[in-house]
Protein backbone atom coordinates (compact mmCIF):
# COMPACT_ATOMS: atom_id res chain seq x y z
CA UNK A 1 0.00 0.00 0.00
CA UNK A 2 1.55 3.27 -1.36
CA UNK A 3 0.56 5.88 0.78
CA UNK A 4 0.27 4.26 4.56
CA UNK A 5 1.73 6.14 6.93
CA UNK A 6 2.96 5.33 10.56
CA UNK A 7 2.98 7.57 13.19
CA UNK A 8 4.41 6.18 17.04
CA UNK A 9 4.37 8.24 20.07
CA UNK A 10 5.45 7.89 23.73
CA UNK A 11 1.85 7.91 24.49
CA UNK A 12 -1.47 6.87 23.02
CA UNK A 13 -4.47 8.23 23.99
CA UNK A 14 -6.96 5.74 22.22
CA UNK A 15 -10.45 8.19 22.73
CA UNK A 16 -11.03 5.76 25.80
CA UNK A 17 -8.10 4.96 27.28
CA UNK A 18 -4.22 5.55 27.92
CA UNK A 19 -1.21 2.88 26.00
CA UNK A 20 2.28 3.73 25.99
CA UNK A 21 4.99 2.84 23.27
CA UNK A 22 2.39 2.45 20.23
CA UNK A 23 2.03 3.53 17.07
CA UNK A 24 -0.46 3.48 14.15
CA UNK A 25 -0.65 2.78 10.54
CA UNK A 26 -2.91 4.40 8.60
CA UNK A 27 -4.07 5.54 4.98
CA UNK A 28 -7.37 7.19 5.28
CA UNK A 29 -8.81 5.35 7.57
CA UNK A 30 -6.56 3.73 10.25
CA UNK A 31 -5.49 0.26 9.25
CA UNK A 32 -3.47 -0.89 12.51
CA UNK A 33 -2.62 0.15 16.20
CA UNK A 34 0.57 -1.37 17.33
CA UNK A 35 3.95 -0.90 18.34
CA UNK A 36 5.85 0.56 15.53
CA UNK A 37 8.01 -2.57 15.03
CA UNK A 38 5.60 -4.62 14.32
CA UNK A 39 3.27 -1.81 11.79
CA UNK A 40 7.14 -1.08 10.04
CA UNK A 41 7.05 -5.27 9.64
CA UNK A 42 4.22 -5.65 8.91
CA UNK A 43 3.91 -2.04 5.90
CA UNK A 44 7.61 -1.99 4.74
CA UNK A 45 6.70 0.43 2.43
CA UNK A 46 5.20 3.01 4.47
CA UNK A 47 6.63 5.89 5.43
CA UNK A 48 7.46 6.46 9.10
CA UNK A 49 7.19 9.40 11.53
CA UNK A 50 8.70 8.61 14.89
CA UNK A 51 7.50 10.66 17.97
CA UNK A 52 10.08 11.02 20.68
CA UNK A 53 9.44 10.99 24.42
CA UNK A 54 7.30 13.20 25.20
CA UNK A 55 5.50 12.83 22.45
CA UNK A 56 1.66 11.86 22.29
CA UNK A 57 -0.73 11.16 19.92
CA UNK A 58 -4.77 11.21 20.24
CA UNK A 59 -7.99 11.14 17.87
CA UNK A 60 -8.48 14.80 16.39
CA UNK A 61 -10.48 16.84 18.58
CA UNK A 62 -14.62 17.25 18.54
CA UNK A 63 -16.11 20.46 19.14
CA UNK A 64 -19.57 20.40 18.38
CA UNK A 65 -21.32 23.46 19.12
CA UNK A 66 -19.67 26.72 17.04
CA UNK A 67 -21.56 30.04 16.36
CA UNK A 68 -19.21 31.15 13.78
CA UNK A 69 -20.93 33.78 12.19
CA UNK A 70 -21.09 35.75 15.62
CA UNK A 71 -16.88 35.29 15.55
CA UNK A 72 -16.62 39.16 15.17
CA UNK A 73 -17.60 39.47 19.06
CA UNK A 74 -14.88 40.59 21.22
CA UNK A 75 -16.38 42.68 23.78
CA UNK A 76 -18.96 44.43 21.98
CA UNK A 77 -21.91 41.73 24.25
CA UNK A 78 -22.60 42.03 27.58
CA UNK A 79 -21.78 39.42 30.11
CA UNK A 80 -23.05 38.47 33.64
CA UNK A 81 -26.58 37.98 32.90
CA UNK A 82 -28.10 35.82 29.79
CA UNK A 83 -31.03 38.74 29.23
CA UNK A 84 -28.87 40.87 29.52
CA UNK A 85 -26.65 38.93 27.18
CA UNK A 86 -29.53 38.04 24.74
CA UNK A 87 -30.65 41.57 24.61
CA UNK A 88 -27.19 42.74 23.23
CA UNK A 89 -27.28 40.18 20.74
CA UNK A 90 -30.20 41.29 19.44
CA UNK A 91 -28.97 45.02 19.78
CA UNK A 92 -26.04 43.77 18.04
CA UNK A 93 -26.16 41.19 16.24
CA UNK A 94 -26.23 42.77 12.49
CA UNK A 95 -23.05 44.42 13.22
CA UNK A 96 -21.47 41.80 14.16
CA UNK A 97 -22.67 39.57 11.53
CA UNK A 98 -22.18 42.23 9.11
CA UNK A 99 -18.34 42.00 10.36
CA UNK A 100 -17.63 38.73 10.25
CA UNK A 101 -17.04 37.68 6.14
CA UNK A 102 -14.55 35.05 4.44
CA UNK A 103 -11.51 36.22 6.89
CA UNK A 104 -12.96 35.72 10.39
CA UNK A 105 -14.58 32.52 9.49
CA UNK A 106 -11.32 31.31 7.88
CA UNK A 107 -9.27 32.18 11.21
CA UNK A 108 -12.09 30.69 13.54
CA UNK A 109 -11.68 27.70 11.41
CA UNK A 110 -7.75 28.04 11.55
CA UNK A 111 -7.96 28.50 15.22
CA UNK A 112 -9.68 24.91 15.52
CA UNK A 113 -6.98 23.86 13.49
CA UNK A 114 -4.63 24.76 15.57
CA UNK A 115 -5.66 23.08 18.62
CA UNK A 116 -6.17 20.21 17.13
CA UNK A 117 -10.07 20.63 16.56
CA UNK A 118 -10.45 18.39 13.38
CA UNK A 119 -14.30 18.19 13.36
CA UNK A 120 -17.08 20.99 14.70
CA UNK A 121 -20.33 21.35 14.26
CA UNK A 122 -21.49 24.52 12.99
CA UNK A 123 -24.98 26.17 14.00
CA UNK A 124 -25.65 28.11 11.54
CA UNK A 125 -28.23 31.19 11.91
CA UNK A 126 -27.84 32.34 8.05
CA UNK A 127 -26.10 29.75 6.08
CA UNK A 128 -23.33 32.90 5.92
CA UNK A 129 -20.32 30.32 6.42
CA UNK A 130 -21.44 27.87 5.23
CA UNK A 131 -18.87 28.04 1.75
CA UNK A 132 -16.15 28.87 4.35
CA UNK A 133 -16.95 25.87 6.61
CA UNK A 134 -17.31 23.74 2.86
CA UNK A 135 -13.80 24.45 2.45
CA UNK A 136 -12.35 24.32 6.14
CA UNK A 137 -10.05 20.97 6.09
CA UNK A 138 -11.65 19.67 9.14
CA UNK A 139 -14.88 17.58 8.88
CA UNK A 140 -18.01 19.93 9.51
CA UNK A 141 -21.23 18.56 10.43
CA UNK A 142 -23.11 21.74 9.53
CA UNK A 143 -26.47 22.48 11.25
CA UNK A 144 -28.75 24.69 10.02
CA UNK A 145 -30.80 26.56 12.77
CA UNK A 146 -34.20 27.43 12.95
CA UNK A 147 -35.43 30.07 15.49
CA UNK A 148 -38.75 32.05 15.11
CA UNK A 149 -41.67 31.72 18.01
CA UNK A 150 -44.61 34.18 16.23
CA UNK A 151 -46.97 31.74 14.31
CA UNK A 152 -47.60 34.09 11.88
CA UNK A 153 -43.67 33.78 10.52
CA UNK A 154 -43.90 30.02 10.55
CA UNK A 155 -44.18 29.22 7.24
CA UNK A 156 -42.25 32.18 5.86
CA UNK A 157 -38.80 30.71 8.72
CA UNK A 158 -39.62 27.25 7.43
CA UNK A 159 -39.04 28.58 3.66
CA UNK A 160 -35.59 29.90 5.09
CA UNK A 161 -34.87 27.15 6.49
CA UNK A 162 -35.85 24.45 3.98
CA UNK A 163 -33.45 26.70 1.35
CA UNK A 164 -30.76 26.78 3.71
CA UNK A 165 -30.87 22.87 4.49
CA UNK A 166 -31.70 22.01 0.39
CA UNK A 167 -28.17 24.07 0.05
CA UNK A 168 -26.13 22.15 2.76
CA UNK A 169 -27.66 18.69 1.15
CA UNK A 170 -25.91 19.58 -1.90
CA UNK A 171 -22.75 19.80 -0.68
CA UNK A 172 -22.98 16.76 1.38
CA UNK A 173 -19.78 14.20 1.36
CA UNK A 174 -17.77 12.27 4.21
CA UNK A 175 -16.05 15.80 5.20
CA UNK A 176 -19.45 17.79 5.43
CA UNK A 177 -22.28 16.24 6.79
CA UNK A 178 -25.94 18.52 6.57
CA UNK A 179 -27.57 19.06 10.12
CA UNK A 180 -30.98 20.45 11.72
CA UNK A 181 -30.92 22.47 14.85
CA UNK A 182 -34.35 23.67 16.19
CA UNK A 183 -32.58 27.35 18.06
CA UNK A 184 -34.73 26.32 21.86
CA UNK A 185 -37.91 25.40 22.95
CA UNK A 186 -38.74 29.01 24.19
CA UNK A 187 -37.64 30.75 20.65
CA UNK A 188 -39.15 27.95 18.36
CA UNK A 189 -42.74 27.39 17.60
CA UNK A 190 -43.96 23.94 18.01
CA UNK A 191 -45.72 24.03 14.57
CA UNK A 192 -42.18 24.93 13.08
CA UNK A 193 -39.82 22.82 14.97
CA UNK A 194 -42.45 19.54 14.09
CA UNK A 195 -42.21 20.94 10.38
CA UNK A 196 -38.35 20.70 10.74
CA UNK A 197 -38.75 17.44 12.76
CA UNK A 198 -40.72 15.83 10.14
CA UNK A 199 -38.07 17.08 7.43
CA UNK A 200 -34.67 15.94 8.66
CA UNK A 201 -35.18 12.63 9.93
CA UNK A 202 -32.01 11.30 8.74
CA UNK A 203 -29.52 14.05 9.58
CA UNK A 204 -28.06 15.03 13.44
CA UNK A 205 -30.09 17.31 15.41
CA UNK A 206 -28.96 20.13 17.64
CA UNK A 207 -30.85 22.26 20.35
CA UNK A 208 -30.27 24.94 22.98
CA UNK A 209 -32.13 23.72 26.15
CA UNK A 210 -32.25 24.68 29.54
CA UNK A 211 -29.54 26.66 29.16
CA UNK A 212 -30.66 29.64 31.54
CA UNK A 213 -32.67 30.58 34.71
CA UNK A 214 -34.70 33.08 33.10
CA UNK A 215 -35.52 29.86 30.07
CA UNK A 216 -36.33 27.44 33.34
CA UNK A 217 -38.59 30.35 35.10
CA UNK A 218 -40.43 31.36 31.94
CA UNK A 219 -41.07 27.72 30.44
CA UNK A 220 -41.92 25.89 33.59
CA UNK A 221 -44.31 29.34 35.18
CA UNK A 222 -44.22 31.54 32.38
CA UNK A 223 -42.75 34.34 34.33
CA UNK A 224 -39.50 35.65 35.31
CA UNK A 225 -37.19 38.42 33.02
CA UNK A 226 -38.01 36.47 29.68
CA UNK A 227 -41.62 37.97 30.35
CA UNK A 228 -41.36 41.38 29.90
CA UNK A 229 -38.71 40.28 26.91
CA UNK A 230 -41.90 38.43 25.11
CA UNK A 231 -44.42 40.99 25.79
CA UNK A 232 -42.46 43.58 24.44
CA UNK A 233 -40.60 42.68 21.69
CA UNK A 234 -42.69 39.20 20.74
CA UNK A 235 -46.45 40.50 21.74
CA UNK A 236 -46.12 37.15 23.77
CA UNK A 237 -47.56 36.63 26.23
CA UNK A 238 -47.24 32.80 27.65
CA UNK A 239 -44.67 30.00 26.93
CA UNK A 240 -44.78 28.15 23.74
CA UNK A 241 -44.21 24.68 25.47
CA UNK A 242 -43.45 22.79 28.71
CA UNK A 243 -39.67 21.74 28.11
CA UNK A 244 -41.38 18.21 28.64
CA UNK A 245 -43.10 18.80 25.94
CA UNK A 246 -39.96 20.05 23.94
CA UNK A 247 -38.57 17.03 24.77
CA UNK A 248 -41.45 14.77 23.42
CA UNK A 249 -41.83 16.76 20.54
CA UNK A 250 -38.18 15.23 19.66
CA UNK A 251 -39.29 11.62 20.11
CA UNK A 252 -37.35 9.16 18.28
CA UNK A 253 -34.34 11.47 17.65
CA UNK A 254 -31.11 11.33 19.46
CA UNK A 255 -30.82 15.12 19.46
CA UNK A 256 -27.30 17.09 20.85
CA UNK A 257 -29.17 18.89 23.64
CA UNK A 258 -26.98 21.76 24.50
CA UNK A 259 -26.15 23.18 28.01
CA UNK A 260 -29.00 21.84 29.62
CA UNK A 261 -27.82 23.51 33.16
CA UNK A 262 -31.33 24.10 34.24
CA UNK A 263 -32.67 20.43 33.85
CA UNK A 264 -34.06 19.27 36.84
CA UNK A 265 -34.02 15.57 37.55
CA UNK A 266 -37.01 15.12 36.17
CA UNK A 267 -36.01 16.53 32.58
CA UNK A 268 -32.25 14.67 32.68
CA UNK A 269 -34.23 10.72 33.07
CA UNK A 270 -36.32 11.80 30.14
CA UNK A 271 -33.56 13.38 28.33
CA UNK A 272 -31.71 9.73 29.46
CA UNK A 273 -34.23 7.63 28.12
CA UNK A 274 -34.98 9.51 24.77
CA UNK A 275 -31.05 8.72 24.33
CA UNK A 276 -29.65 12.30 23.57
CA UNK A 277 -26.38 13.67 24.48
CA UNK A 278 -25.52 17.04 26.52
CA UNK A 279 -23.28 19.46 25.25
CA UNK A 280 -21.26 21.39 27.80
CA UNK A 281 -20.12 24.93 27.49
CA UNK A 282 -18.71 25.81 30.85
CA UNK A 283 -16.97 28.97 29.79
CA UNK A 284 -20.03 29.97 27.61
CA UNK A 285 -22.35 29.48 30.68
CA UNK A 286 -19.94 30.81 33.16
CA UNK A 287 -20.07 34.33 31.20
CA UNK A 288 -24.04 34.45 30.76
CA UNK A 289 -24.66 33.81 34.61
CA UNK A 290 -26.58 30.04 33.59
CA UNK A 291 -24.70 27.82 36.43
CA UNK A 292 -23.15 24.81 36.74
CA UNK A 293 -24.52 21.72 34.89
CA UNK A 294 -24.50 18.91 37.08
CA UNK A 295 -22.17 15.98 35.25
CA UNK A 296 -22.04 13.74 38.54
CA UNK A 297 -26.01 13.81 37.96
CA UNK A 298 -25.35 13.34 34.03
CA UNK A 299 -22.89 10.25 35.46
CA UNK A 300 -25.40 8.99 37.58
CA UNK A 301 -28.08 8.45 34.62
CA UNK A 302 -25.62 7.75 32.28
CA UNK A 303 -26.32 10.82 29.65
CA UNK A 304 -23.18 10.94 27.40
CA UNK A 305 -21.35 14.76 27.48
CA UNK A 306 -19.81 15.73 25.13
CA UNK A 307 -17.82 19.37 25.40
CA UNK A 308 -18.40 22.16 23.37
CA UNK A 309 -16.69 25.91 22.87
CA UNK A 310 -20.10 27.61 21.71
CA UNK A 311 -19.29 30.90 19.68
CA UNK A 312 -16.64 33.67 20.58
CA UNK A 313 -20.28 35.02 21.15
CA UNK A 314 -20.00 34.25 24.39
CA UNK A 315 -16.44 32.45 24.86
CA UNK A 316 -12.94 33.57 24.12
CA UNK A 317 -11.59 31.17 22.43
CA UNK A 318 -12.16 28.37 20.24
CA UNK A 319 -9.82 25.82 21.84
CA UNK A 320 -11.06 22.57 23.56
CA UNK A 321 -7.85 22.78 25.41
CA UNK A 322 -9.16 25.91 27.50
CA UNK A 323 -12.48 24.08 27.53
CA UNK A 324 -11.68 21.16 29.09
CA UNK A 325 -9.32 23.30 31.91
CA UNK A 326 -12.75 25.34 32.28
CA UNK A 327 -14.79 22.44 32.70
CA UNK A 328 -11.60 21.14 35.50
CA UNK A 329 -11.82 24.06 37.26
CA UNK A 330 -15.51 24.31 37.48
CA UNK A 331 -16.51 21.30 38.78
CA UNK A 332 -13.81 21.15 41.56
CA UNK A 333 -14.91 18.38 43.64
CA UNK A 334 -14.50 15.65 41.36
CA UNK A 335 -11.27 13.97 40.88
CA UNK A 336 -9.25 15.76 39.10
CA UNK A 337 -7.07 13.09 37.00
CA UNK A 338 -10.47 11.15 36.86
CA UNK A 339 -12.10 14.16 35.59
CA UNK A 340 -8.92 14.94 32.99
CA UNK A 341 -9.82 11.42 31.39
CA UNK A 342 -13.35 12.19 31.13
CA UNK A 343 -12.91 15.17 29.98
CA UNK A 344 -10.86 14.29 26.96
CA UNK A 345 -13.26 11.24 25.46
CA UNK A 346 -15.58 13.96 25.76
CA UNK A 347 -13.87 15.60 23.21
CA UNK A 348 -12.96 13.19 21.70
CA UNK A 349 -14.93 9.62 21.62
CA UNK A 350 -18.55 10.44 22.90
CA UNK A 351 -18.94 14.12 20.39
CA UNK A 352 -17.88 11.05 17.63
CA UNK A 353 -21.14 8.90 18.62
CA UNK A 354 -23.18 11.50 19.64
CA UNK A 355 -22.63 12.94 15.56
CA UNK A 356 -22.53 9.13 14.13
CA UNK A 357 -19.15 10.15 12.47
CA UNK A 358 -16.51 7.46 12.42
CA UNK A 359 -14.08 9.35 14.24
CA UNK A 360 -12.88 10.29 17.68
CA UNK A 361 -11.37 6.87 18.37
CA UNK A 362 -7.96 5.60 17.22
CA UNK A 363 -8.84 2.15 16.18
CA UNK A 364 -8.72 -0.02 13.70
CA UNK A 365 -11.73 1.53 10.55
CA UNK A 366 -11.45 4.60 12.13
CA UNK A 367 -10.87 7.37 9.96
CA UNK A 368 -7.80 8.55 10.34
CA UNK A 369 -8.42 11.99 12.49
CA UNK A 370 -5.63 12.08 14.39
CA UNK A 371 -3.21 14.63 16.52
CA UNK A 372 -0.06 14.48 17.69
CA UNK A 373 1.28 16.96 21.16
CA UNK A 374 4.30 17.24 22.54
CA UNK A 375 4.32 16.85 26.42
CA UNK A 376 6.55 19.98 28.10
CA UNK A 377 8.90 16.64 30.32
CA UNK A 378 8.54 14.12 30.39
CA UNK A 379 5.56 12.02 32.40
CA UNK A 380 6.03 9.24 34.81
CA UNK A 381 3.08 7.32 34.58
CA UNK A 382 -0.56 6.64 32.58
CA UNK A 383 -2.17 7.51 35.28
CA UNK A 384 -0.83 11.26 35.35
CA UNK A 385 -0.99 11.60 31.89
CA UNK A 386 -4.41 13.01 31.35
CA UNK A 387 -4.25 15.76 33.88
CA UNK A 388 -1.03 16.76 32.60
CA UNK A 389 -1.76 17.02 28.94
CA UNK A 390 -4.82 18.71 29.60
CA UNK A 391 -2.84 21.49 31.74
CA UNK A 392 -0.37 22.03 29.28
CA UNK A 393 -1.39 21.25 25.25
CA UNK A 394 -1.69 24.54 23.29
CA UNK A 395 -1.36 23.72 19.64
CA UNK A 396 -1.38 20.28 18.31
CA UNK A 397 1.68 19.74 16.56
CA UNK A 398 0.81 17.70 13.71
CA UNK A 399 -2.52 17.13 12.72
CA UNK A 400 -4.15 14.11 10.00
CA UNK A 401 -7.59 14.37 8.70
CA UNK A 402 -8.27 11.85 6.81
CA UNK A 403 -4.69 10.09 6.83
CA UNK A 404 -4.01 13.87 5.10
CA UNK A 405 -1.58 15.95 6.94
CA UNK A 406 -3.06 19.58 7.57
CA UNK A 407 -0.91 20.45 9.44
C1 LIG B 1 -37.82 34.61 18.26
O1 LIG B 1 -37.31 34.80 17.16
O2 LIG B 1 -38.99 34.37 18.39
C2 LIG B 1 -36.92 34.64 19.47
C3 LIG B 1 -35.57 34.91 19.33
C4 LIG B 1 -34.75 34.94 20.44
C5 LIG B 1 -35.29 34.70 21.69
C6 LIG B 1 -36.63 34.44 21.83
C7 LIG B 1 -37.46 34.40 20.72
FE1 LIG C 1 -24.95 28.01 21.31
Amino acid sequence: MKNMKIVSAEWLFDGEEIHRDKAVAFEERIEAVDTKERLCALFPDAEVTEGGMRSLLMPGLINPHVHLEFGANRTQLRYGDFMEWLKSVIDRRDELVDACKARCYKEQIEQMLQAGITTFGAVSSYGLEMKACKAAPQRVVFFSEAIGSQPAAVDALYADFMQRLEESRKLADERFIPAAAIHSPYSVHPVLAKRILSETNDLPLSAHFMESPAEKEWLESGSGPFKPFFENFLGQSTPLCFPEEFLQLLNGRRALLTHAVQADDNLLEMVADAGHTVTHCPRSNRLLGCGRLRLERLDELDIPWLLGTDGLSSNTSLSLWDEMRAALMLHYRADANLLAKRVLRAATAAAADALGIEAGRIRKGAFADIVTLELPSPVESSEDLPLQLLLHAQEAEKVYIAGERVR
